[in-house]
């Protein structure tokens, strides 16, 4: 049979061809003149039609096996030729990374990012780590271990995005706060415990002062003989420290949380009176962060005995802490990714704040 004859040598032309194929254009006219449309190979391929049924069943398998093999053949050469045109240019683009930046060239770092990093050096000051967990929380982390009880109000006060069921049929939370990470450190480290926990959170909300993400630092000590006292001249000190003022002024008042008992919301003393906020002075009030004593049940839920450890936790909005400090009138040009905006509220790269190096 004329058709199944020719085979090996079509077979050893091409494959002669393709190992010669010096780019991915000569390459592809190979492929062309063989397997296209009226390529030699499915031209060959028509002539199938044609043959009477015994000729179908040995020429059919040849002609397929041919067409298969030339087509990997093909693929081959091509993987060949694209790794060989990546290692060429690796080798002729040299960067040289020993050189100063250009300074046109050098970002800005989001004030959000700055806040993080001037809290995380003042809490450091006072022998706190930095924790972090999962932006995908279950259940469990972001709301029942934290004593929030199945149907219980409070679970619907945080507008939370649910993902699809998985195959358990549990739905994970994209984390409606930085609290779960407080379970997570609880049950994975023996106290004393004293950490802070920055991250992303999310809600869904968007108008002037609220967006769908935003940020969050909480804080969490335990330890045998923790007490309001502490959490007060803590975070006293802290925001002291942050606004740069000598002497900052905080008041707690009572507030209710799941996860905490007693809970509060604290304010620092402020003035408004000459248009923009000062923190330190004044007869005004700002609340700037929710606390509390960790809950009994909570402490029971990550395995701690009430009786023993106890401890303080907060949480605070970073994203408006940081327009209050650096005096930003709007929270959405945050998220525009606006190369302006950056520019002019932005803080230079590498100049880490440290407490007593200066914050901002
Ligand atoms: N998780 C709370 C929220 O997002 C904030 C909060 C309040 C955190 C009191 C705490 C706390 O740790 O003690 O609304």
């Amino acid at each position: 049979m004329a058709v199944i004859d020719d085979l090996p040598k079509i077979e050893s032309e091409a494959a002669k061809a393709i190992a010669a194929a010096g780019d991915e254009a000569s390459l592809e006219s190979i492929r062309v003149a063989e397997l296209g449309k009226k390529g030699r190979v499915s031209l060959l391929m028509r002539e199938l039609g044609g043959m009477t049924p015994e000729q179908r069943t040995t020429a059919g398998p040849a002609l397929n096996g041919l067409k298969d093999r030339l087509g990997a053949a093909i693929n081959a050469r091509k993987a060949e030729l694209e790794a060989a045109a990546i290692n060429a240019r690796l080798e002729t683009e040299r960067e040289d990374l020993t050189l100063p930046p250009r300074p046109e060239a050098v970002g800005a770092l989001h004030p959000v990012m700055q806040v993080f990093e001037e809290l995380a050096a003042i809490f450091a000051d006072m022998g706190f780590s930095v924790a972090e967990g999962p932006d995908i929380e279950d259940d469990f982390h972001n709301f029942t271990a934290l004593n929030f009880p199945a149907g219980h109000p409070a679970r619907e006060m945080h507008d939370t995005f649910f993902l699809k069921p998985d195959a358990e049929g549990q739905r994970k939370v994209l984390r409606t706060h930085t609290s779960p990470v407080q379970i997570r450190t609880m049950m994975t480290q023996a106290p004393p415990i004293r950490v802070i926990i920055p991250g992303r959170v999310y809600r869904k909300d968007w108008d002037a002062t609220h967006t769908p993400m935003f940020h969050q630092i909480e804080g969490l000590m335990i330890d045998k003989s923790t007490h309001m006292g502490h959490l007060k001249t803590c975070l006293t000190e802290a925001f002291s420290r942050f606004f740069e003022v000598p002497t900052a002024q905080s008041r707690l008042r009572p507030h209710y949380f799941p996860f905490t008992e007693p809970s509060a919301e604290m304010d620092m003393r402020c003035d408004r009176s000459g248009g923009e906020i000062k923190v330190g002075e004044g007869n005004d009030w700002l609340e700037i962060l929710g606390c509390g004593m960790v809950h009994p049940n909570v402490l029971r839920n990550c395995n701690l005995d009430p009786e023993e450890y106890q401890g303080f936790a907060f949480g605070l909005g970073v994203d408006r802490l940081a327009m209050l400090k650096y005096g930003m009138p709007d929270l959405r040009p945050y998220f525009e990714a606006d190369v302006d905006w950056i520019k002019h509220y932005g803080f230079k790269p590498w100049l880490l704040p440290t407490v007593t190096g200066g914050l901002s």
